[in-house]
């Protein structure tokens, strides 16, 4: 994968910053996201949202145009740093009745953390998907989840070294499960990968990066940030317990999307797939991941609680995204001037 495109100030000089060897003007950069983060909404800025994806993927697969050793560089790691501040902030602003919802529901942490996934208001995509959507609008929600689905897995993974005894070991089966149970074709990246090739689109990592609207970006962040501070570990299971949670039935309605719009069966399997290992996922995640952390580290339980607000919430706003754009008839995907991405790897 290449650098995507800049979106702003911030995403156009860190750009600059990875992809040459120059000197670095780190007061201009520090200035830069100043400005950006107090222009508006942090969760759905673009540039802010862009810059933080670039950050983390230098965690992850990377970039052909950019040195490895910026994972590391503390000028890369202070503009993370800056960003993840006013992100935190804004989530747990976003979060806070979520949040307070759960804790006021009765009996156990997972008791509490079923409650809120039961009743988080979230808009009817999957209904959407399930009954009217057409080809296109199938494509644009396929396009937004391959930002997160393409690595699908992989931001939780973090927790599993920050965890110890029974937590460890339940993470470690669910993670087991979503690399493909000692399957390489079973590898739900790569399965959902099979999914965008038998709809048309391009399966490779990073293609629709340029595409997709800061919410998106913002959705995987959250993920990755909760993944790669030892400091937020219970929002990363919590997170992980919401995500599992909250995958069954939207999976069934959207293998059923994928069916009634001509898809196929290889397109449908993903889905599938997710209808039946996520129930069980969901009791592992919640119970033996997020209830056995909380019996060892009880102070762990308000951002376990918060991780899961901010997975059914961000998992909102994104939705809301595609459904406002379809119903005024428009694409919910970024347009590019050029019509062509520069991410293909
Ligand atoms: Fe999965
Ligand atoms: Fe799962």
């Amino acid at each position: 994968m290449l650098l995507p495109c800049p979106r702003g100030p911030v995403t156009q000089l860190l750009s600059e910053w990875l992809s040459s060897g120059s000197a670095l003007d780190e007061a201009d950069m520090h200035a830069r996201v100043s400005a950006a983060l107090a222009g508006g909404d942090v969760i759905t800025a673009d540039d802010v949202q862009l810059s933080l994806w670039l950050l983390y993927e230098l965690h992850y697969q990377g970039f052909d145009d950019v040195d490895p050793t910026w994972e590391w560089r503390p000028e890369s790691l202070a503009v993370r740093r800056q960003i993840e501040g006013a992100f935190e902030a804004a989530l747990r602003r976003e979060t806070d009745a979520l949040v307070a919802y759960a804790m006021s529901a009765a009996g156990t942490l997972a008791d509490q953390l079923f409650a809120l996934v039961r009743d988080a208001e979230s808009p009817p995509l999957a209904r959407h998907l399930q009954r009217y959507a057409d080809r296109e609008q199938l494509s644009e929600f396929l396009i937004c989840r391959s930002i997160y689905q393409l690595k699908e897995a992989d931001p939780h993974t973090w927790a599993i070294p920050r965890l110890t005894g029974k937590a460890k070991v339940a993470l470690a089966e669910i993670q087991f499960d979503e690399y493909g149970s000692g399957r390489p074709a079973r590898l739900h990246a790569l399965m959902f990968a099979e999914t965008l090739d038998a709809c048309g689109l391009d399966p490779s990592y990073g293609a629709y990066v340029d595409r997709v609207p800061g919410v998106v970006l913002a959705a995987s962040n959250a993920m990755s940030m909760f993944g790669l501070h030892r400091r937020l570990r219970g929002a990363a299971i919590g997170h992980l317990g919401a995500f599992e949670a909250s995958s069954s039935l939207p999976n069934r309605r959207y293998a059923a999307a994928v069916r009634r719009l001509g898809g196929g069966e290889s397109a449908a399997r993903y889905f599938d797939e997710h209808v039946e290992a996520d129930a069980v996922h969901e009791q592992v995640a919640v119970r033996d991941v997020c209830g056995a952390a909380a019996a060892t580290e009880p102070e762990l339980i308000g951002d376990i609680i918060w991780g899961a607000a901010v997975c059914l919430r961000l998992d909102a706003l994104a939705a809301e995204r595609l459904l406002d754009a379809w119903s005024a008839g428009d694409t919910a995907l970024r347009n590019l001037v050029d019509g062509t991405a520069r991410t293909r790897a």
